[in-house]
């Protein structure tokens, strides 16, 4: 099977996309030209898009929306989208899992090559592969994923389901940040949990898209974590690097918050109970993870 040449990247404007698109860029095995990089966006004259324009100068950009996923993949082309890899990281939302199915059967119809489709743990490889969970937040990424397996498997087109963890990226991510690192302080009263981070999903992804059969994800869902942390470890490392902790909001109103509206309650509820299930020593042996102390060090404050 050839390698794809080109790279279609949803989410390339966020946080998991823009590190698939940097990890793409800045390898240090390959080099791929940022004209072999196609990023979507709703909004091509946005804030972000510019941002990503200026960070990588030549990337393509395909305005549109995930809900009309034909629109999309018309911008590349028939000769192009046969070598063609293409990344899905989405928001939360209403429209998560129609959106997630209309892109996949888009990709399959045009003919792409490779589908890495970035998902969530769900409590390791059985568990995630077997129960959706009671938190929509989750379950329609099992949906998403039972969905692309399908029709990977009809159309014969390669595919690998990332699972992140919680990312560390929480702890740096404006005020959806405080509230999830708030929840983490006091719903969940500390707990221990493993902490990934985005740009290691960006890392993982690229092996995806790019050479799969190295670290055996060809047609695999893989779990990523970097280690275990507490909320207090995670705070001392923001406190070594900064002087302050990590950034936080009103605990009252944060257990407010959880307990009003759904989407949050169930999924601090099946966080709270139920372990992620990263296997750390696999990953570890395939891909060395950076730890949340590396990771601080690479974000501007
Ligand atoms: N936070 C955690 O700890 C954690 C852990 C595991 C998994 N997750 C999952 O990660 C996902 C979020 O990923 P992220 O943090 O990378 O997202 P993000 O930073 O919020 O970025 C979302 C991206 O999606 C694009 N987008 C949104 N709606 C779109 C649409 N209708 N059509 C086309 N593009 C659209 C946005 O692009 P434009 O605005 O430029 O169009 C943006 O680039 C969530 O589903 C969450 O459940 C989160």
């Amino acid at each position: 099977m050839s390698t794809p040449q080109h790279f279609l990247i949803a989410g390339a404007t966020g946080r998991q996309g823009g590190a698939v698109v940097s990890a793409l860029l800045t390898h240090s095995d390959f080099e791929i030209d940022p004209n072999r990089v196609w990023a979507i966006t709703r909004d091509a004259a946005g804030a972000s898009c510019q941002r990503l324009i200026s960070k990588w100068p030549g990337i393509n950009i395909v305005a549109g929306d995930l809900n009309t996923p034909h629109a999309l993949f018309e911008q590349l082309g028939n000769h192009i989208l046969s070598q063609t890899a293409v990344f899905l990281a989405q928001a939360h939302g209403p429209t998560e899992l129609s959106d997630a199915k209309g892109f996949i059967d888009a990709a399959a119809t045009h003919g792409a090559a490779y589908f890495v489709y970035s998902s969530v743990d769900r409590g390791g490889r059985k568990l995630s592969d077997a129960d959706p969970s009671y938190c929509k937040t989750f379950s329609d990424k099992f949906y998403i994923e039972q969905h692309l397996k399908s029709v990977a498997t009809q159309k014969g087109m390669g595919y690998t389901i990332i699972r992140p963890t919680w990312f560390a990226d929480n702890a740096h991510w404006g005020f959806p940040g405080k509230l999830c690192m708030t929840g983490w302080k006091v719903w969940m009263k500390g707990k221990r949990m493993q902490v990934a981070t985005t740009t290691d999903i960006g890392r993982w992804a690229v092996e995806g898209l790019v050479r799969p059969d190295k670290t055996g994800i060809r047609n695999e869902a893989l779990s990523v974590a970097s280690e275990e942390l507490s909320f207090q470890e995670i705070d001392l490392i923001f406190k070594r690097k900064t002087g302050k902790g990590v950034p936080v909001t009103f605990e009252w109103f944060t257990i407010l918050m959880i307990w009003l509206v759904k989407d949050l309650n169930t999924m601090f509820r099946f966080i709270d109970e139920r372990p992620y299930g990263a296997d750390l020593p696999w990953l570890k042996e395939r891909l060395e993870p950076a730890t949340v102390t590396q990771w601080v060090d690479t974000i501007q404050f």
